[in-house]
């Protein structure tokens, strides 16, 4: 079998470098340097080494291209591109209009269609199928299910063999299909009854997490107000051995998932007229996090952060990793600055960012650490400034949540 992956991300590049053990991949994307550095042998996304690239190019079972034509004559194409929010947080289904448009002006044989984008009950069948099929010249009756992914850049100990699979297609056959394909790589998979329920309980597993992270943000305020410590408290609580599930406090959630699908999530509850009123209330609570931190470190220097240089350390959104999606530290950046502090940050994972470089560990009045990468050490940390405040509860002898 022939596959095309559309979009080399994250997802991606993952799916492909799975796939590619197997089949012949055409990995598509629409970012033009992007291809030449997978082209030549370079991976630009942690847990897929650059070497697997080379070895999978040089068997001649990969290739990365952004010509549409490339993908002509594959029996599975796999969608996997970004599908973010509009500037009013609603979902921006763009990127997977452009993919269908890709598809549906390329392919000239029937194949299985399947969408590993996060997006809301009812996308697979009522807007990718239909776009593919209004892009197409000519008729052609394709297959089309839906797998939701669970990658999580930079872990290692579940992967796309060990992690379980929800699929679902649009017909039997085309659910018969996306679990032969799926099983050369894949050793867990469970179908559901439908697409809609694959794409439902995708957003719910992060609205789970979204809710949860906002009640422990909320409750971190809660213990401060109380002078109690929110480490201990939850400590305490998660000596239960059933029915409580430990989540830690933090400037507020980042990435491509945890605040983008609960939107997607809540859009679609309303639509249909049903509330969604706790994921909307956590979207809040967690974008508060941010200035809630700013506060507090505010108020333990005097009330005011005037000309006084603050660096903020970590602007990944999660450690290990040089994603910036939706980092929390940007707000926390902005809300500095917004109080007349002079900000810098370091963050040698990420490198540069916004047209800034991450600037060395020292020398600063504050410093307010958001992500701790595993690599930086925390006694220079401390060492950094006369006063630290740390929002991972991970360095020692600073003050924090
Ligand atoms: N990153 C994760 O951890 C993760 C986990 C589970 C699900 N998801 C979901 O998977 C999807 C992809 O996320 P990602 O993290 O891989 O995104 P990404 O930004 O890392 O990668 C998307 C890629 O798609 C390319 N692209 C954009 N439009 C295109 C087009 N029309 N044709 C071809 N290529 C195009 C971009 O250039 C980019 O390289 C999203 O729906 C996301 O919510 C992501």
């Amino acid at each position: 079998m022939k596959i095309a992956i559309i979009g080399q991300g994250y997802v991606g590049l993952t799916i492909s470098a799975f796939a590619s053990e197997h089949f012949d991949v055409v990995g598509f994307d629409s970012n033009e340097t992007l291809i030449g550095q997978l082209n030549s042998g370079v991976s630009h996304i942690e847990g897929i080494e650059s070497s697997l690239i080379s070895q999978r190019i040089d068997a001649g079972r990969y290739r990365a291209t952004n010509k549409g034509i490339d993908i002509q004559g594959c029996d599975v194409v796999v969608i996997a591109v970004p599908t973010p929010l509009t500037p009013d947080r609603k979902p921006d289904l763009g990127f997977i209009e452009a993919a269908c448009k890709t598809i549906g002006e390329n392919l000239t044989k029937p194949a299985l269609v399947i969408n590993e984008s996060t997006s809301f009950p009812g996308t697979l069948r009522n807007y990718i199928k239909p776009a593919i099929e209004k892009y197409s010249p000519i008729t052609i009756e394709h297959l089309y299910a839906i797998s939701p992914e669970r990658v999580d850049p930079g872990r290692t100990d579940f992967n796309q063999k060990n992690t379980a699979r929800l699929f679902a297609g649009l017909t039997e056959e085309a659910s018969l299909l996306t679990k032969k394909f799926y099983s050369t790589f894949c050793d867990n998979l469970f179908e559901v009854s439908s697409p809609e329920v694959a794409e439902a309980a995708k957003l719910f597993e992060n609205t789970f997490r979204q809710v949860n992270i906002a009640l422990v943000n909320e409750f971190a305020q809660i213990a401060h107000s109380l002078g109690i410590s929110v480490y201990e408290t939850l400590d305490a609580a998660n000596t239960k051995p059933y029915g409580f599930m430990k989540f830690s406090p933090s400037a507020g959630v980042g990435g491509h998932c945890i605040p983008v699908d609960p939107p997607y999530l809540a859009a679609v509850a309303e639509e249909h007229g049903a509330p969604a009123t706790f994921i909307r209330r956590a979207n809040e609570v967690n974008l508060q996090m941010s200035e809630y931190i700013v506060r507090r470190v505010a108020a333990d220097n005097g009330g005011n952060l005037q000309g006084k240089h603050v660096l903020v350390v970590g602007v990944a959104y999660k450690p290990n990793v040089a994603d910036v999606r939706e980092t929390a530290s940007e707000l926390v950046i902005k809300h500095l600055r917004n109080l007349g502090a002079a900000v810098s940050w370091h963050d040698d994972v990420v490198g540069t960012w916004k047209g800034e470089s991450s600037t060395p560990l020292q020398g600063a009045d504050i410093t307010v650490v958001v992500t701790k990468h595993d690599s930086v050490d925390e006694k220079k940390i401390l060492a950094s400034a006369p006063y630290v405040f740390d929002t991972t509860g991970k360095v020692r002898g600073a003050k924090g949540l």
